[in-house]
């Protein structure tokens, strides 16, 4: 693309951008992906959509493949990143029952924390509360905290 295509193309996605809500916006927490799922799943409904309907990371997976389906488009790389935003930020926590790979996607862990919680819950059985998950060794208890709304036990 010459120069002046490329600041075209980045004026108006730019544009897009700004029609968004402000509302809606802040309804999203600032992390990695949420400036491409904003933009993408803007185009055909509100945005804010994506937040009534609370859904599993497997639920999510089989949601962006539908609206993949419907029309959405994106590339590879925003598809990752609108799917990590999802399942780090919105995602309910199956976490009673989650694989360790769910827990790190869903909790936003290292591998080694995710691995300790799937631990503990062997050792110690299902979690019972929010303070009960506090209990799993190097486990930010903020985290948790954050998480309290989509935590299901
Ligand atoms: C090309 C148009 C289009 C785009 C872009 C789009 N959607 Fe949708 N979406 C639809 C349509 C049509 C429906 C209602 C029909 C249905 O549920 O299949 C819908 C419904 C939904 C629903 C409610 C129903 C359900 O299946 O849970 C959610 C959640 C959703 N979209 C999320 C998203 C997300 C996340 C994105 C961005 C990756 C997105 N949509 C982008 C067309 C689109």
């Amino acid at each position: 693309m010459t120069r002046a295509v490329t600041l075209a193309v980045g004026v108006a996605a730019a544009l897009a951008f700004l029609t968004i809500s402000a509302a809606t916006q802040d309804r999203f927490p600032d992390a990695p992906g949420r400036t491409e799922l904003l933009r993408v799943c803007s185009e055909c409904h509100e945005a804010g959509s994506v937040l009534e309907t609370p859904q599993t990371a497997e639920a999510w997976s089989e949601t962006l493949a539908t609206m993949a389906r419907q029309g959405a488009e994106a590339t590879d790389e925003e598809w990752r990143l609108i799917e990590q935003y999802l399942d780090a930020n919105l995602a309910l926590i199956r976490i009673n029952a989650a694989a360790a790979d769910e827990i790190r996607r869903t909790m936003d862990v290292t591998k080694a924390i995710a691995d300790a919680v799937t631990k503990y819950r062997e050792q110690n059985g299902p979690f019972k509360s929010v303070d009960d998950l506090k209990k799993v060794p190097g486990l930010d208890a903020a985290k948790v905290d954050g998480r309290k709304e989509r935590l299901i036990f």
